[in-house]
């Protein structure tokens, strides 16, 4: 009881600050207290949930876990939906692609670099980015009304610990995922997720006729493959260092990181493996593109046809979930050929929870589904079985502290 109160105290005070005053009908008002204990009661299960997410220690098959566990315990996943009336969680949902074109905007035209100085008033800032005073006043109010970069008089914008993350030249920059999600490759399909629904068929192959990695591949879509290479990067920023603390790597003799792209991962392993080789294996002119130091040596090549040889340790990374059950199985089982007997193959994975409610990888899903041809974010019981299919074994999952990454260790069956 004590609980139902509080939920509905909570949702009450913010709809009586946000949107009291909408002159609405007595039986309306009650209808709408009745969707927010609702959505208070919702809340708190999810809640529940989360709080037993982040206490659930790394699911183990077999006798072993991964070698060593994380260091915290995972921040599990974000709260359920805003308490808000169900009409303005609608509109909100609505107005979402607006804000994330927004956001693709701020971070191809590189605003918050140039708010590097300081804060600016919008007539200067595009003087700066060379574009039009009105129309980048309009959308830069947008995105600081919802807290990505500051307004501190009205006019004048600034950078905020959030606008930060699309400064190129920050540690944990996001600026090439934001370009990568607003750019011609993701909004393009995106755009036929109706068709993908009714058909099940890729959004990418109604817009574009062919397969993602195959339309990057040709010469006139180079600009979105470097857009892309820089995304998956600046993906990694944040969870290379967080996987190369969080697993034993000093224990391999040689590494391999199969689709490795540019290979930032696996310099920070390899940090961790100072007596190890490492290989970056990749689509040739992916890794010919990679800065790479001369202890990690490069090779080119086509993952579904083979992997380098010999390896104890393979690592993937965003990989199997590009893909379906056939061709990761093909994937896999050229990695069991060529591992040496006792070595280990990590995936590094957002898992998509077995049981109901909110979960990112719930959006990574279905931005695969509009993306590929049969990726997909899968449950524990499905990376097992798609293990057991390519003759290795599930040996455990550990999520990490970003609420985000697992590493999903295997070794031969
Ligand atoms: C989603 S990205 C992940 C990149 C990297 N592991 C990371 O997390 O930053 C997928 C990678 O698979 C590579 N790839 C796709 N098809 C491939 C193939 N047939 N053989 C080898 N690499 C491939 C792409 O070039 C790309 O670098």
């Amino acid at each position: 009881m004590a609980k139902k109160k509080s939920a509905r105290g909570k949702g009450g005070k913010k709809f009586a600050r946000k949107g009291g005053k909408t002159g609405a009908s007595k039986s309306a008002r009650k209808a709408e207290r009745k969707a927010r204990a609702k959505a208070g009661r919702k809340n708190f299960i999810v809640k529940k949930n989360a709080k037993k997410a982040a206490k659930r220690p790394a699911i183990k098959a077999g006798k072993k876990a991964a070698s060593k566990p994380a260091a915290k315990a995972p921040a599990g996943p974000p709260p359920g939906p805003p308490e808000m009336p169900p009409e303005a969680l609608i509109m909100q949902t609505m107005f979402g692609f607006m804000m994330t074109k927004g956001l693709g905007v701020a971070a191809s035209l590189g605003i918050a670099d140039a708010l590097k100085g300081g804060p600016l008033y919008y007539t200067d800032l595009a003087s700066v980015l060379g574009a039009d005073q009105r129309a980048l006043h309009r959308v830069m109010r947008m995105l600081a009304g919802h807290g990505i970069f500051a307004e501190p008089k009205a006019g004048t914008f600034a950078n905020n610990p959030v606008s930060d993350l699309l400064r190129a030249d920050h540690p944990q920059s996001m600026v090439g995922m934001a370009k990568m999600i607003c750019g011609e490759s993701h909004w393009q399909p995106w755009g036929r997720l109706e068709h993908t629904v009714r058909t099940g068929k890729s959004g990418a192959f109604h817009a574009f006729g062919e397969e993602i990695f195959t339309w990057f591949q040709k010469p006139e879509n180079k600009d979105e493959w470097d857009v892309f290479n820089d995304a998956m990067t600046s993906m990694s920023m944040g969870q290379a260092p967080l996987i190369a603390e969080s697993y034993d790597f000093s224990r391999f003799s040689k590494i391999v990181d199969v689709g490795g792209g540019h290979g930032l991962l696996l310099k920070h392993i390899m940090a961790k493996a100072p007596n190890a080789t490492g290989v970056l294996f990749d689509m040739p002119d992916v890794v010919a593109g990679a800065d790479l130091p001369e202890y990690i040596e490069r090779q080119g090549g086509d993952f579904f046809e083979r992997v380098p040889d010999g390896g104890d340790c393979y690592v993937m990374k965003a990989i199997i979930h590009d893909w379906s059950d056939d061709h990761c199985r093909k994937i896999l089982s050229n990695i069991a050929r060529a591992m040496n007997p006792d070595g280990r193959v990590l995936l590094f994975e957002t898992v998509m929870p077995e049981e109901p409610g909110p979960h990112p990888s719930k959006f990574a899903d279905v931005n695969m589904l509009a993306m590929t041809d049969g990726g997909c974010e899968r449950t524990p019981t499905e990376f097992r079985k798609l293990f057991e299919s390519a003759g290795l074994q599930l040996v455990g999952i550990t999520p990490l502290p970003d609420g985000w990454t697992n590493i999903i260790e295997a070794r031969r069956a």
